[in-house]
Formats: C-alpha cells, sequence, structure tokens
C-alpha cells in the first residue's frame, strides 16, 4: 500500500488531502503542530498514524520521518502543506525579524527540512513531492511580505529540487487561490466573482495533488500549478 505523508494534516487542505488519499487506497501519516487536532485526524481517517510535529524543528522533523517510516515501512509521496495561513503581519517598517523568521521558518524551511529527510525513501519509491503554496507568490494585498516571500520561495524551491532529484523524485507546486476551509460564511459576491463561479473546497486542491503524484503526471516535475477558479486572470480596475 503506498504511503503519503501529509504536513500540516491536521485540519483544512491538509486534511481534505489526507482524506481523499485514504479514499484512494493510500497510507496516510499526518504530521502537525497542532497536539490536539494531529490525533484526532488521525482517527478519523481508517488506518492512519500521526507524529505531532514541528515542521521548521530540523530533530522534530527527523523523529516524524523516522515514526512514519517505521509505522507504514515506505514513503511515496510528500504533502508539504503546513503553514501559518494568515497572510497578513505588521506594516514591513514594523514587521519584527523574529515575526519574519517564523513565518519564513514555517512554510519555507518546513518544507526544506521535510524534503531532505523524506528523500532517502522517496528515491526508493520513484516518489513524488507537492509543495503547498499560494496564489500569493504572484500577487499581494497590503502586509502580507513574509507569507508571500515563503509562497514564492516555494515554487523556487520546487523548480530547483525537481532538478537536483530528477529522474528518481519529482517535485510539483500547487498555487490555491481561496479555498474555505475555516467555514468561514461566503457570500453570494463571494462565489461570483470567481470565474469558475464559486470559493474553493479542501478536495479542489485534494484531486490535484492526488493527480500530480499519480502515474498520470509521470512527465510533469519543477511546475507550479494554481487552482483558483480563475481569480488570477481576471483584470480588475478599480472605479
Ligand atoms: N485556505 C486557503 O485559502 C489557502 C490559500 C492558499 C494557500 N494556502 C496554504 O495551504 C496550506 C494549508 O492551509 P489551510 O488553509 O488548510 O490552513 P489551516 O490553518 O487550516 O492548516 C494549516 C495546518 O498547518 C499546521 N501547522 C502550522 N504550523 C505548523 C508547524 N510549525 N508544524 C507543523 N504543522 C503546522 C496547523 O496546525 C494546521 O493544522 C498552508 O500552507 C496555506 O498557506 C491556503
Amino acid at each position: 500500500m503506498k504511503c503519503v505523508l501529509i504536513t500540516g494534516g491536521a485540519g483544512g487542505i491538509g486534511l481534505g488531502c489526507a482524506s481523499y488519499f485514504a479514499g484512494k487506497g493510500w497510507s496516510v501519516f499526518i504530521a502537525d503542530i497542532n497536539g490536539e487536532a494531529c490525533p484526532e485526524a488521525a482517527r478519523s481517517i481508517d488506518g492512519a498514524d500521526f507524529a505531532v510535529t514541528d515542521v521548521a524543528s530540523e530533530e522534530s522533523v527527523k523523529a516524524c520521518v523516522e515514526r512514519c517510516v517505521k509505522r507504514f515501512g515506505r514513503i511515496d509521496a510528500l504533502i508539504n502543506n503546513a503553514g501559518i495561513a494568515n497572510p497578513f503581519t505588521e506594516p514591513v517598517e514594523s514587521l519584527s525579524l523574529e515575526e519574519w523568521n517564523r513565518v519564513i521558518g514555517v512554510n519555507l524551511t518546513g518544507a526544506f527540512l521535510m524534503t531532505k529527510h523524506c528523500v532517502p525513501y522517496l528515491r526508493k519509491t520513484n516518489g513524488s513531492i507537492i509543495n503547498m503554496a499560494s496564489t500569493r507568490a504572484f500577487q499581494s494585498e497590503k502586509n502580507s511580505e513574509s507569507y508571500a516571500a515563503s509562497k514564492g520561495g516555494l515554487t523556487a524551491l520546487t523548480h530547483a529540487s525537481a532538478v537536483s532529484l530528477g529522474p528518481d523524485v519529482r517535485v510539483n507546486c500547487i498555487c490555491p487561490g481561496w479555498i474555505n476551509v475555516s467555514g468561514y460564511r461566503t457570500s453570494e459576491r463571494d462565489h461570483a466573482q470567481h470565474p469558475a463561479g464559486r470559493v474553493g473546497k479542501a478536495e479542489d486542491i485534494a484531486s490535484l495533488a492526488y493527480y500530480l503524484v499519480s502515474d498520470e503526471a509521470k512527465f510533469i516535475t519543477g511546475q507550479s500549478f494554481t487552482a483558483d477558479g480563475g481569480m488570477t486572470v481576471k483584470m480588475i480596475y478599480e472605479d
């Protein structure tokens, strides 16, 4: 049975990916810093296991990968999805170095550390990595410098590691737009402004991740794919 390790899998898009892959018959290993939600998420999925993990800590990442391999014996896919999902911080003039480093540490360095420790196992299975960036890698609102930089960094990490790890391991990136995972009450207008006619769901991202790790996508590596219901191709002029 193939095994996927999903970071930030205790909720939101990560949990959506976990259920989707489990539904396709994969073993699922969830790595998340949330000590309550992480075991709960694993319990909600048949046969899943977990390790409470801080992706920004190399020691924690190493222990997580060892536990996953001990439990399932292999890793076929790594989904680097853990992130500080709120893009907004202080304005850049008052943004502390500590806060900048915290966002980069989780969102970008976390993906590097997981990649580093999973690669020996992914090579054995001709496996695949998905990095979860954001359309904010390409466009911004005010006061989101650290988040945008971390997501832009993930798109670059994706092509760099695809070149280094090929042909053994493929690496791709997903750039989601607005994916409603928090139960936020969306209005008609929220949906209608998307060319696709609605705000996104976790399954929209999970199905793309599943395709990209599958054999159907064997010729695709180093690429970033936007899944945003068309929002980033829509031209907007303010009156
Ligand atoms: N929801 C969206 O609209 C959207 C859009 C673009 C990109 N994204 C990206 O998708 C990913 C998932 O976002 P989401 O909306 O599901 O958010 P979420 O907050 O529901 O999930 C993020 C998960 O990451 C975990 N996490 C945070 N810090 C961690 C750490 N140091 N180590 C391990 N786990 C950690 C959290 O506990 C949480 O379970 C994030 O990387 C986010 O930036 C989300």
